[in-house]
């Protein structure tokens, strides 16, 4: 019986986070006139996402806003191609544009330390304090409102990044509903900022069942090895068979010396695949690394930081 409440009440309403998001808008949105909110207004406007409606023109989807809100960036590759570094390069950058979520996708967990943050609370620990049914209904509030909270708590923030870490997946004991709350809660929280950089463990699947969003730029990192591309390779097939819809997908090689060898090359150009950019080997980034040091600190005239900055104005995002 409880089971089954708990499927009407929150699979319905809250599990899914569009739903959600129509539902509330049809709740208010035809009786909102958009000129109330300036700030809403000017960011469609800069963000280009077409018409606004006239005053008391009505229904006003909520999903245009969400989507000119934030956007979302993941990095995928096989192990040890740079994911981690690449992935607080470009966080870096990108907090001087907006507010920005770095997700680590990664069970064991390394983001944070690239970026100088400290970590105390992953999302699969927040996940496993839910099945003691029993504690949580002591603190007598309902359990999507108790897991949202509890993720707030996991969020390691600062000023100028703020990062959530996924930690394990999801073991055997765990429940369906647990996890679409948990959709919800990081689905919500990451429409706050304008970008979400997701770093992933090698391909994208454990993420992919976390969050139902829409990313909007794939980037695969490869070494420059034919086992590194062909793993990128079927990374970007596989993506088809996710419940994650993908926008633009881009290759990255790291650690290049001398120029792309041309065997290299051409696997990339048989594969369909974009090569963005290639980065350099950076004799620095060993250094950072024996010490312990956040990746935050290569210097400015690093040419891997270079590198990714290139990237990101290729990719649009600056
Ligand atoms: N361009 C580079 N130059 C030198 N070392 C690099 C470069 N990119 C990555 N590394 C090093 O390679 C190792 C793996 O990088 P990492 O970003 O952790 O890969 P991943 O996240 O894909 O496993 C790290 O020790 C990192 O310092
Ligand atoms: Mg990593």
């Amino acid at each position: 019986m409880e089971e089954i409440a708990d499927k009407i009440t929150y699979l319905e309403l809250i599990a899914d986070g569009i739903f959600t998001s129509e539902f509330t808008a049809a709740l208010f949105l035809p009786h909102t006139n958009i000129h109330n909110f300036p700030s809403v207004k000017s960011l469609l406007a800069r963000q280009g996402k077409g018409e606004l409606p006239k005053p008391g023109a009505g229904y006003f989807n909520i999903s245009r806003i969400e989507a000119a809100m934030s956007k979302t960036i993941a990095i995928a590759g096989k192990g040890g191609t740079g994911k981690t570094t690449i992935a607080a390069l470009l966080i870096e950058l990108l907090t001087e544009k907006g507010a920005v979520l770095a997700i680590d996708g990664d069970p064991s967990a390394n983001l944070h330390m690239a970026l100088g943050l400290t970590l105390e609370e992953t999302v699969g620990g927040v996940r496993e304090g839910m099945l003691d049914r029993k504690a949580v209904e002591r603190m007598g509030i309902p359990r999507p409102n108790y897991m949202e909270l509890r993720i707030q708590e996991a969020l390691v923030e600062s000023p100028r990044v703020d990062l959530l870490a996924m930690g394990r997946p999801e073991g055997p004991g765990c429940y369906c509903a647990a996890n679409n709350w948990l959709r919800t809660s990081i689905d919500r929280l990451a429409d706050n900022y304008d970008y979400v950089v997701i770093d992933n463990e090698a391909g994208m699947e454990h993420i992919s069942r976390q969050t139902t969003r829409d990313v909007d730029i794939l980037l695969l990192t490869s070494d420059p090895t034919i086992r590194g591309v062909s793993a990128a390779v079927r990374m970007k097939d596989l993506i088809g068979e996710l419940r994650t819809h993908v926008e633009r997908i881009a290759l990255v090689v790291n650690r290049v010396g001398d120029g792309l060898p041309s065997e290299i090359e051409r696997a990339i150009t048989d594969a369909n695949l974009e090569l963005i950019g290639v980065l350099p080997e950076d004799p620095d980034m060993m250094k950072l690394e024996v010490m312990g040091t956040p990746l935050t600190k290569l210097p400015p005239e690093s040419p891997l930081r270079k590198g990714v900055s290139e990237i990101a104005k290729r990719l649009g995002l600056r």
